[in-house]
């Protein structure tokens, strides 16, 4: 399968099912991808911020795709004419052929700048496609509880924050790593804005000295095969 980083916290993943993940392409300064040229059966979107739900509930209506997350974001975007399936934490199901389950993520879930519309708790993935396992995160600082999804299944891929501020910073994000033994690591959620930036070689490097783990870093638009 092939997974392209859209930018920020956002993946497209294209294998026998097309997957996207917190696609924000609308006002994101480093996105290279136009929202209208993303098609996806299943939308994936982790909390209700704007750098996440983003461009998530176009992308579904224009693709016929589903979105899928918490009750409470899942309902919001079923409200704007949006196909969904609500999970919650814990819960997993198969959806179009892949088995989907939402995990913790300590953050927040607002939506909008002005009075906010709260939209339930936010999560991260554990997505199994195609024989691999990927762990999206979400905006998520570092939580204990990351050593049992490390054990509970041998995960392909972690697409981990790293940006600081609102997140993990690479510090956290190593021990993210050493908790969760992923394959391969691919950072996210940094560098969109000078507030979150941080040196992903730098990550790379430590990362791959202090664990078996290895980290591939993708520019926006830059793709990678799994
Ligand atoms: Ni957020
Ligand atoms: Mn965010």
């Amino acid at each position: 399968m092939k997974l392209t980083f859209l930018g920020h916290a956002g993946f497209l993943v294209e294998g026998s099912t097309n997957i996207v993940i917190d696609p924000f392409l609308t006002g994101n300064p480093k996105a290279k991808t136009k929202p209208e040229d993303v098609k996806a059966n299943l939308v994936l979107v982790s909390h209700g911020h704007g750098d996440h739900l983003g461009d998530s509930i176009a992308i579904a209506k224009q693709s016929g795709g589903t979105v899928v997350s918490v009750h409470e974001l899942a309902g919001f975007a079923g409200r704007q004419g949006a196909k969904t399936h609500a999970l919650h934490i814990g819960g997993s199901n198969t959806i179009d052929g892949v088995k989907i389950k939402l995990t913790p993520a300590w953050h927040g879930s607002g939506f909008g700048d002005g009075p906010m519309e709260y939209l339930g708790t936010p999560c991260g993935f554990l997505i199994w496609l195609d024989g691999k396992i990927i762990y999206h995160s979400g905006d998520t600082g570092l939580f204990g509880d990351m050593e049992l999804i490390g054990n509970s299944q041998p995960i392909d891929l972690a697409l981990l924050p790293i940006g600081d501020n609102y997140t993990m910073g690479p510090e956290d994000a190593l021990k993210a790593v050493q908790m969760l033994k992923p394959k391969l690591v691919v950072p996210m959620h940094y560098n969109t804005w000078p507030l979150i930036e941080q040196d992903p070689d730098q990550f790379k490097k430590d990362v791959e000295t202090a664990t078996e783990s290895k980290v591939s870093v993708l520019a926006p638009g830059e793709s990678l095969e799994l």
